[in-house]
């Protein structure tokens, strides 16, 4: 069969390019470990209370004044719903929901992150000034939304 010489060169790059992309996406999945359960930054939401570290969800301290706060969010609270710092304390939140997306703001900081299902998201903010925070779901959720919060105590 007779085929134009420029065809023939468009064939072969359109197969180099096809060949191109099943290797990048081969090389993501398997080399480079992307497929999607491997990846830490998400869990399986029905499986949150029995997923390190948010089966014993809380604080744990990282650094001199350092801490993670791995919490859970769910239909109609955060856990725990009371976490206490010593004044200064840097603390990183890393949080995921159990149901639905709900939001985590602490007012009077740049905390705000909306929380989905199936993924944890990470904030972080160092208490300078002693006293209560709240921490509130700013995206509703349900009957129950606008009783959704924790408190952040920062004492002496
Ligand atoms: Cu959770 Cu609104």
């Amino acid at each position: 069969m007779y085929m134009p010489r420029s065809e023939k060169v468009w064939i072969t790059i359109g197969g180099v390019v096809l060949a191109a992309f099943f290797a990048t996406v081969a090389i993501d999945a398997f080399v480079m470990g992307a497929t999607p359960p491997s990846d830490p930054k998400m869990i399986d939401p029905a499986k949150v209370s029995t997923t390190p570290p948010f089966d014993k969800p809380g604080l744990v301290q990282v650094g001199p004044k350092e801490y993670d706060a791995n919490m859970t969010a769910f239909t109609f609270g955060f856990g725990p719903n009371v976490l206490n710092v010593p004044v200064g304390a840097k603390v990183n939140f890393h949080v995921t929901s159990k149901d639905v997306v709900h939001g985590f703001e602490i007012p009077g900081t740049d905390v705000n992150m909306m929380i989905d299902p199936g993924f944890v998201n990470s904030a972080s903010h160092t208490f300078d000034k002693p006293g209560k925070y709240l921490i509130l779901c700013n995206e509703y959720c349900g009957a129950g939304h606008q009783l959704m919060m924790a408190t952040i105590i920062v004492g002496g």
